[in-house]
């Protein structure tokens, strides 16, 4: 069963210089897959995100996540939709520093009311996975990088959504840090079934995935599928890389 389905999208940014950032995208993800998207920067890849976090409208195309097409709802529908279907890991955290670790993991329940005993059972039960347990009373100035992504994490799968969408989860963190965070996805992928979406520009991170898809100046360029060799899945996303061209961030990190 299809998860997303991203058909025929273009997107256009109009401005003073018009800018075609997408043009005829379309691929499907099946539940339960681990997905990762790579291309050189300003090839569209924080614009697909966008298109399919519901943050921005195609100019074209449409896209389905869990059969239903966002774009056509209204303005609070797509909230509700986004906060029950998407969870978000972005590669600044966005944690509220007001808050501690275990307000800022509970805060989509909040929103959706729910009874204080059921989020602390779902608390417990993300935060002991993902090992940070021991900090829920930290407020997140007090906590590691690798941390603050791993109680991002958690706050983004706590209501198990369909989909979770990640922009560069590991762009801000050394490579130990991005280690575990990889590990923490794979495995919320592996025994939960959750069904991830990460754009990323690290090619190790990227080994973690089933399939990598590449995007060139707004079009799909190609995709290739890890197997059972993550090693061997490595050395491809590096030689499609070189292929692709782009910038030397590219390339930069080699952390096995
Ligand atoms: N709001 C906007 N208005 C106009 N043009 C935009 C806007 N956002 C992005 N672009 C342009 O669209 C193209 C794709 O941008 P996008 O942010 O999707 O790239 P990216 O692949 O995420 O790059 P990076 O790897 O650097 O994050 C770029 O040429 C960018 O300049
Ligand atoms: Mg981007």
């Amino acid at each position: 069963m299809s998860i997303l389905e991203v058909k025929h999208i273009e997107k256009i940014y109009e401005g003073k210089v018009t800018h075609k950032a997408l043009d005829n995208i379309n691929f499907t993800i099946d539940k339960g897959e681990f997905v990762g998207i790579m291309g050189p920067s300003g090839s569209g890849k924080t614009t697909l995100l966008n298109l399919i976090a519901t943050i921005d409208k195609p100019t074209s195309g449409e896209i389905f996540i869990n059969g239903k097409n966002p774009h056509i709802l209204n303005r609070k529908d797509t909230a509700l939709f986004r906060r029950h279907e998407l969870g978000f890991v972005f590669q600044h955290f966005n944690l509220l520093d007001t808050l501690t670790v275990e307000e800022n993991i509970v805060l989509p329940l909040t929103l959706d009311g729910e009874s204080v005993r059921e989020m602390d059972r779902k608390l417990k039960e993300v935060t002991k996975k993902l090992g940070i347990d021991h900090i829920l009373k930290k407020r997140t100035f007090e906590i590691s990088g690798g941390q603050m992504q791993r109680t991002a994490i958690a706050r983004s799968i706590i209501h198990r959504p369909s989909l979770i969408l990640a922009d560069e989860p590991t762009g801000n963190l050394d490579s130990k840090a991005a280690k575990d965070v990889m590990e923490t996805l794979t495995s919320i992928n592996r025994d939960d079934g959750a069904t991830a979406l990460m754009v990323t520009h690290d090619a190790v991170s990227a080994s973690y995935c089933h399939r990598v898809i590449f995007i060139k100046d707004g079009q799909l360029y190609n995709e290739i599928y890890r197997g059972d060799n993550r090693q061997a899945f490595f050395q491809k996303i590096i030689d499609m890389l070189a292929l692709l061209g782009g910038d030397s961030r590219d390339l930069s990190t080699v952390r096995l």
